[in-house]
């Protein structure tokens, strides 16, 4: 098994570049199934997600091309299969995204009920629940989700939570059906709002994407486009808090700060400079951040965009856990997401967490120590914590964190991060999987 072997107290200098979002690709490749011809998607990020993605692609029978420079190429013209892999959808929850698409185009699907992070109880009810209303014959079988329909039709969906991944999956699968449909209660993140642009780019008729009520008018088909992803507001913000941890001063380049918002401005409520750089006809968006330690604690209470991102809470703790003062840290989103605090209490880390909550009281420095990622969020967090410590730490479960972060030691080399990785499956290539 891999492992990251950090020295940490190095204070971060100098430039990063941002992948494309993840979440934003995952959502964009599934819709990638209802269209005809060729798709080119660039800026796809190099990370594990990636290639689970495109290989569920390709074993559903579509032609699959992924290149070195972040290019992928899909054309789904002769997706046929009816079954999604159970070793693939086990791995990475965005996989079962497939299902809608497949009843959109096939009327027939068979789709395991999904893995992915271990943060809580994850269910896929607003899924099953709103594939339903658009007119689909739904049980679960074994652990198999299995779906029929003639035709999918127009309905008003409301989910009682706005979810990221109910929201993409029902609009993709709506895009195509003959009548009108109105999801409720949405989800607004960025990616919803682009996978909506990327649907529209496609043929589709969406509005509203952004707001809490998305009206799709089906179209009956949808042709191939050349699309690129924005850039990953979670990978932006890990940097802007690594940056902020180590005392440090970089520059984190290809990012869109509204993105940002929240995370940006609790960076600087905790006492950090945080100067956001819209991107110009002339230069891409940035993020300037230099920090002085010792920061402030702050209170954060993540929930559904534009609040703060749960998926930026894990490293901001181990920001607060040498901050001065008592912070008290809320999720919203995920019912487990604090089991990674036991390993930063390895580190000397003072928090107590209860539930969706977390109360971090600052101690003075955190001390090098054998930790685990135990998944991906977690493990942005203890390489934040880690690099922030006194002495050596040694990172396993690595491949957690290849998931979402791509070529971490070596950006962070850059950085100047005393950071090394040992083991076998590194670095993740991008080779042809079609
Ligand atoms: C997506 C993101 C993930 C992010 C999360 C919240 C992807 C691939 N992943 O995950 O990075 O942390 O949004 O911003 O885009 N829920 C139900 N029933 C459902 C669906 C969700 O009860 O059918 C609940 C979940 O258990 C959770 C909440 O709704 O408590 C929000 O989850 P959701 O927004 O769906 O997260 P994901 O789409 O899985």
């Amino acid at each position: 098994m891999d492992r990251f072997y950090i020295q940490g107290g190095r204070p971060l200098q100098g430039i990063v570049r941002i992948s494309g979002s993840k979440n934003s690709s995952l959502a964009v490749m599934a819709a990638c199934l209802l269209g005809r011809g060729k798709t080119i998607l660039h800026n796809v990020p190099d990370i594990g997600d990636i290639h689970t993605m495109a290989e569920m692609l390709h074993r559903l029978g579509a032609e699959v091309e992924l290149y070195p420079d972040g290019t992928l190429c899909i054309d789904a013209e002769h997706f046929c299969a009816t079954e999604a892999p159970f070793d693939l959808v086990r791995k990475m929850r965005a996989s079962f995204y497939v299902l809608g698409p497949m009843l959109a185009r096939l009327g027939a699907a068979r789709v395991p009920l999904p893995g992915g992070c271990d943060i809580g109880a994850r269910p896929v009810d607003y899924h099953t629940r709103g594939l339903m209303a658009l007119g689909a014959d739904i049980s679960i079988e074994h652990g198999f989700v299995e779906a029929f329909a003639n035709r999918l039709h127009g309905a008003s969906i409301y989910l009682d939570f706005p979810s990221a991944g109910a929201t993409t999956h029902l609009m993709t699968a709506a895009a195509t059906v003959h009548g009108t449909t109105l999801i409720e209660n949405a989800a607004a993140e960025p990616e919803v709002v682009e996978l909506a642009r990327f649907l529209n780019a496609m043929g589709a008729h969406i509005e509203g994407a952004g707001s809490r009520t998305i009206v799709i008018e089906g179209v009956p088909a949808l042709h191939a486009v050349e699309y690129r992803i924005i850039p990953d507001r979670i990978e932006a913000g890990t940097y802007a808090v690594a940056a902020a941890a180590t005392g440090g001063d970089v520059r984190i380049q290809n990012v869109i700060p509204d993105h940002l918002n929240p995370v940006i401005l609790k960076l600087q409520e905790a006492g950090v400079d945080v100067i956001p750089i819209a991107a110009s006809k002339d230069s891409i968006g940035a993020l300037e951040v230099r920090a002085l330690r010792p920061l402030h604690a702050v209170d954060i209470l993540a929930m559904p965009h534009p609040g703060f991102p749960t998926d930026m809470q894990q490293p901001f703790v181990s920001l607060l856990s040498t901050a001065r003062g008592t912070s008290v840290i809320t999720d919203h989103v995920f019912e487990s997401r604090f089991k990674y605090v036991a390993e930063l209490i390895r580190m000397g880390a003072d928090i107590r967490a209860e539930g969706r909550s977390a109360v971090v009281r600052g101690v003075e420095r955190l001390q090098g120590a054998a930790i685990t990622a135990t998944d991906l969020r977690a493990g942005a967090a203890v390489v934040v914590a880690a690099l922030s410590a006194e002495g050596e730490s040694i990172i396993s479960g690595v491949e957690h964190i290849d998931r979402g972060y791509g070529n971490l030691a070596a950006k962070l080399q850059l950085l100047g991060a005393g950071i090394e990785r040992s083991g076998t499956s590194h670095p993740l290539s991008l080779v042809a999987a079609g």
